[in-house]
């Protein structure tokens, strides 16, 4: 059953935002609409969820190496606060809005509370393509941004990590730099760092891992075996990356990948190691022997029993749900999913595990990575993914048995169990002053 929706309602809309331009914002507020039904009285406090608590806008002037100066457009959004710091990744891209940084903070919110760890919800990004930036345009453009946003984060305020085209070295400048301005060395202020400088063991995989590991649960409660399964990614960075090598490695066999190089194909299955050691060398999955070149928009039709969207939002549309043969969709990118694609891909009974449960591997690491910074003890890998895995697995159990019991779809059924427990919170904490 789909849960009734309604239009965003205007007065719920901050005066930046025009109702007719929304973006991803207004994925996200629908799909807030869609649990408000289900929230019982601390529905009185939904309207806490359509307002970021803090959004922060600023300008990253850089010297280019030519000598001439650039300008760059930095985000830091803090959607909500009300279950301990804000946590979220940052992101460099040249299409990054302030509605998609919202979003995605507003999505970590509902992630960090599904998983129940102790965080709030944020995210930060940079309009600009890192790939036009020399190395050392794209260290002093992360040291400025981290400057200009060094007021709001912090090991108890709001702890940045890596997201699309930001890594384990740009973490490591945005530690320095917070660190410089602080006088002291403050590694719990991101994570995702490199392993010697304060990161966790396990961090760099977690997410694909979270992936597969809730990928088996939901495959198992629809009969689906692993082994065998015909698998499609899209995106092979370090989510889909990793969760291709897991489900190749658990016998299934990839049979599509896709990512900004092209779409490759092999019905047989791809040899995954081979694909991973080609686009570490060469950065795209293009020019890869020994699998057929398909058109991109082919990708949609691949027949596969799994389908992982792992690159970027909006990619399975109204326009090719209805081509997708999957019988399971794993969301390891943030948002691959339109809503209206969301209820064909349910009228046409595939199950879609969402990303605010499928992807929060990486999250649940960087919450380990963060408590052995403060203890400045570290644990051993198999000590990490075994707690992910536990971690994984419990909140895909409390999701699932909800949607069973109220006959909603598992991305709805996950905002039921996030927004009540950041409701709650809300509510005990009561308003200031
Ligand atoms: N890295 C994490 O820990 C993490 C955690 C949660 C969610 N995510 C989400 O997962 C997604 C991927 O993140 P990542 O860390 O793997 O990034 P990444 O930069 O390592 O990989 C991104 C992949 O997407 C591909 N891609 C880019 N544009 C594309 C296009 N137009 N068509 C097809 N493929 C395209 C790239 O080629 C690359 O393979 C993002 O939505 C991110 O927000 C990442």
């Amino acid at each position: 059953m789909t849960a009734p929706t309604k239009a965003p309602t205007a007065h719920s809309l901050p005066s930046y935002l025009q109702a007719d331009h929304l973006g991803p914002w207004g994925i996200f507020l629908q799909q807030v609409d869609r649990v408000e039904p289900y929230l019982g009285n601390l529905a009185r406090w939904v309207e806490t969820l359509k307002r970021p608590k803090r959004i922060l806008v600023v300008d990253v002037p850089i010297h280019l190496d030519d000598g001439s100066v650039a300008h760059f457009e930095g985000y830091r959004v803090q959607h909500n606060t009300s279950r301990g710091p804000g946590k979220g990744g940052v992101r460099f891209h040249q299409d990054v809005t302030l509605s998609e940084v919202m979003a995605l903070s507003a999505w970590m919110s509902i992630k960090n509370a599904a998983v129940n760890v102790p965080y709030g919800g944020a995210k930060g990004g940079i309009r600009v393509d890192p790939k036009t930036l020399s190395r050392g345009e794209l260290e002093r453009m992360t040291r400025r941004y981290t400057s200009e946003i060094g007021i709001i984060i912090g090991p108890n305020k709001d702890i940045p990590a890596p997201d699309v085209n930001t890594n384990e070295q740009i973490m490591a400048w945005m530690m320095d730099t917070y660190s410089m301005n602080q006088g002291s060395t403050a590694t719990g202020v991101v994570t995702g760092k490199p392993v010697d400088l304060g990161g966790s063991l396990g961090r760099r995989e977690a997410t694909g891992r979270g992936v597969f590991t809730v990928g088996v649960e939901a495959a198992q409660h629809i009969g689906l075996q692993i082994a065998g399964a015909r698998v499609a990614v899209q995106g092979f960075g370090n989510v889909g990356g990793v969760a291709g090598k897991l489900f190749a490695e658990a016998g299934a066999k990839v049979v599509a990948v896709q990512d900004h190089g092209g779409t490759i194909f092999k019905e047989a299955g791809l040899d995954v190691p081979a694909l991973l050691k080609h686009v570490a060398e060469t950065g795209s999955v293009g020019g890869f022997a020994g699998a057929e070149v398909i058109a991109n928009d082919a990708f949609w039709d691949v027949p596969c029993d799994i389908l992982i969207p792992a690159a970027l939002e909006q990619q399975i549309t109204a326009a090719n749900a209805g081509r997708i043969t999957a019988r399971l969709v794993i969301e390891g990118a943030n948002g691959p999913t339109t809503p209206q694609a969301d209820d064909i891909l349910h009228e046409r009974n595939i199950l879609v595990l969402p990303d605010v449960i499928a992807n929060a591997g990486g999250v649940t690491v960087s919450y380990f990575e963060w408590v052995q910074d403060f203890s400045s003890f570290f644990w051993d890998e198999d000590e990490i993914n075994r707690r992910l895995v536990r971690i994984m697995k419990e909140a895909f159990a409390a999701v699932w048995h909800v949607a069973q019991e109220n006959k909603v779809s598992l991305r709805t059924a996950t905002f039921i169990v996030a927004c009540k427990r950041i409701l709650h919170t809300r509510e005990l904490r009561g308003l200031y002053p």
